[in-house]
């Protein structure tokens, strides 16, 4: 496995390897990670990861700076799952100078996430469209945890025409239903017993729309007081159609549900698709 730090030494050395399949990652691994490697790895010849922490998508309140940077652990994991480049730059080789042109994803980078964290998804797009202009590869993979960002990502790669496949890669849960992330190791110990309760609400809500309950406000609402009542702060919990995350009419079969909530300190993320019959 290459570890590589700068672009130009990127660049030379994925001449030889043009069927490259990507996947872009903040670092601190774990099992979801491996598997957006693991989906990665059989769709090209050679797997790429990245390993960046951006300060561009990091609110001036938010974590930035205690984001966990774990680089050795990380490429142990990553050799033995068989990736063979890790793309490692630090802040001056992928930002030389102040970056003043930027993706603006339009209106959906105000609902949702985008609402509590203004200015995330430019972050996110922006330095998405730099790692694939330096990495140039046939396909991209991203997990559906981050159910906004993927669907930003996709509409990023439709609207300005990039030739790179974007691969959804389903979330990857503890045996207790909580969705993997970096951000679960800053709950202590009570927060994390009580942490699987969102991806419940979210099982019984897609239940109760399965049986034929359409009255998603009540429903919304009763999970967000069940959240509050348990010692949570929740931003949202809410369905919404899968195409554009909007809020569904009658007719709409596909939908998502999405919840977003701070529990102590760490806000999780999660979200379960729902096909209605
Ligand atoms: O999902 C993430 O880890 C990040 O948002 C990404 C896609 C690597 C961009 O920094």
């Amino acid at each position: 496995m290459e570890v590589i730090h700068t672009v130009a030494e990127l660049r030379k050395y994925l001449q030889s390897v043009p069927n490259n399949v990507f996947v872009p990652t903040m670092g601190n691994l774990h099992e979801g990670h491996v598997k957006l490697v693991e989906e990665a790895a059989p769709r090209g010849a050679c797997t790429v990861v990245s390993i960046f922490v951006n300060r561009m998508q990091f609110g001036p309140k938010e974590d930035f700076d205690r984001y966990p940077r774990t680089l050795d652990d990380d490429c142990k994991k990553l050799e033995s799952i068989g990736c063979d480049v890790v793309f490692a730059p630090d802040e001056k080789e992928l930002y030389p100078e102040p970056q003043q042109y930027a993706i603006y994803p339009g209106s959906i980078e105000n609902i949702l996430e985008g609402a509590v964290r203004p200015g995330h998804f430019r972050g996110v797009a922006t330095v998405v469209l730099k790692l694939f202009n330096m990495v140039q590869p046939r396909a991209a993979v991203f997990g559906k945890k981050d159910y906004q960002q993927c669907l930003v990502l996709k509409n990023m790669v439709r609207q300005l025409a990039l030739p790179v496949e974007i691969i959804l890669a389903e979330t990857v849960r503890a045996d207790d239903g909580l969705a993997l992330s970096s951000r679960n190791q800053y709950l202590s110990v009570s927060e994390r017993a009580e942490a699987p309760r969102l991806y419940r609400e979210l099982c019984e809500l897609k239940d109760a729309l399965e049986h034929g309950t359409h009255s998603y406000a009540i429903l919304e609402a009763e999970a967000t007081t069940d959240l509050a009542r348990h010692g949570w702060q929740p931003d949202y919990v809410t369905v919404r159609r899968r195409e554009d995350l909007l809020p569904p009419s009658d007719s709409d079969r596909e939908l998502v549900i999405v919840a977003a909530a701070r529990l102590g300190t760490p806000r999780l993320l999660d979200n379960i698709e729902v096909t209605l019959r």
